[in-house]
């Protein structure tokens, strides 16, 4: 852990980067403790990322977040990963031990579960979870959403090949399921987190019309002005529950914060302020 005595430099690397709020959101944290923080966006292509991060970490830099499409090649970089990293494959935030000692960590799972249960109030224990789609974004949230002990999981996917392996390679966390999107048990799902990229383009993955019941709890992990288009749907379809990945992003972000200032900053004013935005 690094402790604050001084201006540290922080890093988020992705590609692209120019539309991320983490520079707003560690701003608003660092003013709740009155440190100096310096919070900065870097776009950086696949080849040339690794050289980017190691030169970001020998000149001084305390640590850095990594977006996409860059959390898969940074786990490859580090010298040392958390267990849950390691679950993941996947690291979004690296923390300097030395120039040349570095832990990668992700923080994406534990955002998502706390903004469910602590901002939400939502039970995933003892609840039937649908989870949309199997790429980066679900390996990094599957293995903290099962501690949570959901009785039942099922991983959905345009290929539903993807889904299976990821079935094989959780499935000693808990009971889950694979399939595509049309073969989903076509009873109502207690929540439905939706981690596609179908959401960018404006699509909704076609499921069952009554995977939806007014309780379902619908959460689109992207985020951005107005509804998304996951979330229109599940309101047409009658859920009375549905969010947006606002409140993982902040909490994720809020983890991030502790693991390389030693305090965890206080997340509701940030949503506000987000809300007010
Ligand atoms: P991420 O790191 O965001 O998860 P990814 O690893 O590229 O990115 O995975 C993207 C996910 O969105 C995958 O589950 C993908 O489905 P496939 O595995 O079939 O490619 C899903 N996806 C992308 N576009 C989609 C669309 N238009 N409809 C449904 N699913 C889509």
């Amino acid at each position: 852990m690094v402790t604050h005595d001084g201006p540290g430099r922080y890093v988020l690397f992705g590609h692209p980067v120019s539309h991320s709020w983490s520079p707003f959101i560690h701003g608003l944290f660092a003013r709740q403790f009155d440190h100096v923080v310096d919070y900065k966006l870097r776009d950086v292509a696949p080849t040339a990322f690794r050289g980017a991060v190691l030169e970001f970490f020998v000149e001084g830099g305390a640590g850095a977040n990594i977006t996409l499409p860059h959390k898969s090649a940074a786990a490859e970089i580090v010298n040392d990963l958390s267990a849950r990293a390691e679950r993941a494959r996947a690291v979004n935030t690296i923390i300097r031990r030395s120039s040349t000692e570095l832990l990668g960590d992700n923080t994406d799972g534990a955002g998502l579960v706390t903004d469910l249960m602590s901002n939400l109030g939502v039970k995933i224990s003892g609840s039937r979870l649908l989870v949309l789609g199997a790429g980066g974004a679900v390996r990094g949230v599957l293995a903290p959403l099962l501690e949570q002990e959901p009785r039942e999981v099922c991983i959905a996917n345009r290929t539903p090949e993807r889904a299976s392996k990821l079935r094989e390679e959780f499935s000693d966390l808990g009971e889950i399921s694979a399939c595509g999107f049309d073969e989903v048990d076509d009873r109502p799902w207690d929540i439905v987190i939706n981690a596609t990229a179908a959401s960018l383009a404006g699509e909704v993955p076609a499921l069952p019309p009554r995977v939806i019941a007014h309780h379902t709890v619908c959460y689109d992990m992207a985020y951005g002005r107005g509804d998304t288009a996951f979330m229109r749907w599940a309101s047409e379809r009658g859920s009375s529950r549905s969010h947006k990945g606002w409140g993982m992003l902040v909490e994720q972000a809020a983890e991030s914060y502790r693991l390389w200032h030693g305090v965890r900053p206080a997340t509701r004013p940030v949503l506000d302020a987000l809300e007010r935005l």
